[in-house]
């Protein structure tokens, strides 16, 4: 449905997230109709930066990261009228709040998102100052970027500093991970095909991996990614929520606190990790130099230029002990430089129980493929055509989304800035969930904290180290690309 005009303001409008995904995902949603005339898109950041210099960036970045397809000068030039700039420190008390008073003129009947793309710990003192201010309307709500805290203590501690000024049916803790389509469609497959709902247990299933690789290295976020590592950007948010979504009951209906329910009960279904565990179920690592794409690249640590003990590589074992996955492997990983760029599932099926084809035959696997080619393939077994036995051979059924509904697949964040405006928080995240999920992982960060599990290394532009394909051989069984 159309939604009415509406007046967002970024907290760190100036920075990579607001460049590369925020301002290109609203041009998205303004070609498609959804930034109705008389929006206002508040950018503010503490760099001294007036409206042109701001709409000029924006103008660049939309150049760089908007598809050639989508891209219009003239179009563009339009979004760029309901874009604005205030130079703002939201962590203080005297900064210039006059100034956003004056851009939000008149706005106070309307949907007010304010969107926290900022270091976690400025969450609450904006929120205070938000409040105090008097900007918190009727209409007003909160959206907060991962990760929420660095551990359960900091995360609980900033859940509680924005609750003083929000409820929690006003806080919306994006993940992106959850607005991508192909992420919404586990929901889908596992639910409203009974050839997948029949065998989605482990009487079917030997293990789920879940994989987001990338072949970037950290780049300009060094600051940030050096104090967080692959396992709190990536694992305590996206990929458990993933699993969760793979790993969940049926709930009871597809609203907001039904699903999130279901999705919080795996979190606590996961074993917890001890030391033990950490030793034989993780891996981390470091990327060392080597080539991408023809590109050679330097290490992680030569690219920091200090000595460091942040992975840029996780794999892990989970197991969630509920009926449904007696002796299924939950394995998750995630990466920078990694060979290709690819986020998936991968569902590796147990072997046939019947003893009719003589010899091995590969396993049956499910592939979703999230991102990018998003869509999904089945590795099933047939007789070989050039053999006169019943030998059997493998083949793929495959599925692109794309090509099979002639539609561009949206960035996530198009749908989840609007879902904001909407009051829908079915693709957010509640606060029992990322308390959950920090529970589980802290262990783990904690582990390593006292160095129980060695950091490995792996060449950039590999599958990542030898070690995490000995954590799976351990369990019989072998990462995708190895399948
Ligand atoms: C972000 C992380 O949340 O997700 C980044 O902070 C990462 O480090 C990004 O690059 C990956 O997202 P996607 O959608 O490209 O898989």
């Amino acid at each position: 449905p159309q939604v009415e005009p509406f007046d967002y303001v970024i907290f760190g409008g100036t920075g990579d997230l607001a460049m590369r995904k925020l301002l290109p995902a609203f041009y998205h949603r303004f070609l498609d109709g959804d930034v109705p005339d008389g929006c206002r898109i508040v950018g503010t950041a503490r760099a001294q930066l007036d409206r042109a210099g701001y709409q000029a960036r924006i103008h660049d970045a939309l150049k760089q990261f908007v598809d050639h397809a989508s891209y219009d000068e003239k179009r563009v030039r339009k979004f760029l009228e309901c874009v604005f700039y205030l130079s703002l420190d939201g962590s203080r008390a005297d900064s210039d709040w006059d100034g956003l008073s004056g851009l939000l003129e008149g706005g106070e009947d309307r949907v007010r998102v304010f969107y926290f793309a900022t270091a976690p710990r400025l969450y609450e003192p904006a929120c205070a100052n938000l409040h105090e201010k008097g900007f918190v309307t009727a209409g007003s709500r909160v959206v907060l970027e991962k990760p929420i805290g660095t551990d359960l203590a900091s995360a609980e501690e900033i859940n509680a500093g924005v609750a003083r000024y929000f409820d929690e049916k006003h806080i919306f803790r994006i993940d992106h991970y959850l607005g991508k389509e192909t992420v919404q469609d586990v929901l889908a497959l596992r639910f409203a095909n009974p050839v997948f709902e029949a065998v989605w247990s482990g009487e079917y299933i030997q293990s789920i991996q879940i994989t987001a690789a990338e072949t970037v290295g950290v780049e300009a976020r060094a600051a940030y990614y050096d104090t967080s590592g692959a396992t709190r950007d990536m694992v305590q948010n996206h990929l458990l929520q993933v699993l969760c979504l793979c790993a969940m009951e049926a709930p009871k209906s597809l609203e907001a606190d039904d699903v999130r329910d279901a999705k919080v009960a795996v979190l606590k279904a996961l074993h917890p990790m001890t030391d033990e565990s950490v030793r034989s179920d993780t891996v981390r690592a470091q990327y060392q130099k080597g080539e991408i794409a023809g590109h050679a690249v330097p290490g992680y640590l030569e690219e920091l230029g200090h000595p460091s003990h942040t992975e840029t590589y996780v794999a892990l074992r989970a197991e969630v002990e509920t009926p449904r996955w007696k002796d299924v492997s939950f394995y998750i990983r995630t990466a920078k430089r990694m060979k290709a760029k690819t986020s998936e599932i991968v569902v590796t099926f147990r072997a046939s129980s019947s003893q009719l084809f003589p010899g091995a035959s590969r396993p049956n696997i499910l592939v979703i493929r999230v991102q990018p080619d998003e869509g999904l393939s089945y590795r099933l077994s047939v007789k070989d055509p050039q053999d006169d036995t019943f030998t059997l051979r493998s083949a793929e059924m495959n599925v692109g989304f794309p090509q099979q509904f002639g539609v561009r697949y949206p960035d996530s964040y198009e749908r989840l800035l609007l879902d904001a405006v909407r009051g829908n928080p079915i693709l957010f995240i509640r606060r029992d969930e990322v308390e959950a999920a920090w529970r589980w992982i802290g262990p783990v960060l904690d582990a390593w904290a006292r160095d129980v599990a060695p950091m490995s290394s792996y060449v950039a532009g590999s599958w990542g180290p030898d070690e995490a394909t000995r954590m799976l051989d351990l369990h019989g069984d072998v990462w995708h690309e190895a399948m």
